[in-house]
């Protein structure tokens, strides 16, 4: 927490601090993983990079630079014998303040290090069931959709806990207008006749970190990525339906809203590319291989050493 390392029972914040009350904070979720060359995290620049455009959307200079922040991030993670890793930084404002025009209170940042899970069940590899919501995205114009912020999550949760209650893995939003934008964690891609489509921004979507890597291994297998609109007409007869995100990693769906989706889940294309996307979180795809940034021992990491 603001460039210390905290025990978890000790990472305490103010009930009144303002992102609690008003949702104004911005974080990131990042993948740590064992690979035959120590533990690495999975696309570290990237995200930090998507954490400091979503604080800048939000008025919260951060006081660290990238370089402190991905630093920050390998010294949290070495200093946690927790491998795979889900990695939180989150940027907030700590400190008690009710005003909601709070756009000069102390901006912090923290990073937790949890243990990773299968974030849409056990099996999830072999396909998850997905309703559309009637939950939709808010448009960026209200909220922009290019900060992964806090408040955002509100209507992820209410999206996400009525496909629950109904017995699905996964809800699908349409955005505003009735196109497929995402999942309530996650984007989400098609396949039809060996080309791959997905929602572009204009359908207020997370630019996904895991959605950029699907496009270059896509792109490097040689299939055509689209991105355009999609209705939910094209969804529902796609050939190969997945969602991507860093904590879901890629989920085939085998079913959307009582629809099935293809005639086998994963579908050969979606198993293709999940296959190249495990050998590169892995380190084990020569081509990605600086996708990983490589945990320092615990010989090299000041902070850790100096744990409270
Ligand atoms: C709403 C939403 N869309 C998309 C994604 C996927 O983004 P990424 O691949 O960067 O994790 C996430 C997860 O972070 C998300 O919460």
């Amino acid at each position: 927490m603001d460039g210390r390392i905290v025990d978890f029972e000790d990472a305490h914040i103010h009930v009144l601090n303002h992102t609690f009350h008003y949702g104004v904070g911005v974080f990131e979720g990042i993948r740590g993983y064992a690979t035959a060359r120590g533990a690495a995290i999975f696309r570290l620049p990237e995200h930090v990079r998507r954490l400091i455009t979503s604080a800048k959307l939000y008025h919260m200079p951060i006081p660290f630079t990238a370089e402190q922040i991905e630093r920050a991030v390998l010294e949290t993670q070495a200093a946690n014998d927790i491998l795979p890793s889900y990695i939180r930084p989150i940027v907030y404002r700590g400190e008690p303040s009710l005003g909601v025009k709070n756009s000069k209170g102390k901006v912090s940042l923290a990073i937790a290090v949890i243990p990773a899970k299968k974030y849409l069940g056990e099996g999830s590899e072999e396909g998850v069931r997905a309703k559309i919501s009637p939950f939709r995205k808010p448009h960026s114009d209200a909220i922009p959709s290019f900060a992964k912020a806090s408040g955002n999550y509100t209507s992820s949760y209410l999206a996400g806990v009525d496909a629950q209650k109904d017995g699905y893995e996964e809800a699908i939003l349409l955005d505003q207008n009735g196109f497929v934008a995402e999942g309530s964690g996650e984007n989400i891609f098609l396949v039809r006749d060996e080309k791959l489509y997905t929602p572009g921004l204009e359908s207020d979507i997370l630019l996904g970190v895991t959605r950029k890597s699907v496009i270059q291994i896509a792109t490097d297998l040689g299939y055509p990525v689209v991105e355009k609109l999609i209705s939910m007409n094209e969804l529902l007869t796609a050939d190969e339906a997945f969602f991507t995100g860093t904590y879901a990693e890629i989920a085939p769906i085998k079913e959307i809203s009582h629809f099935s989706i293809g005639e086998h889940t994963p579908g050969p294309i979606t198993r293709e590319i999940l296959a190249v996307f495990q050998k590169a979180i892995r380190g084990d795809e020569p081509k990605y291989r600086d996708w990983l940034s490589i945990v320092p021992s615990l010989a090299t990491r000041p902070l850790a050493r100096a744990r409270k």
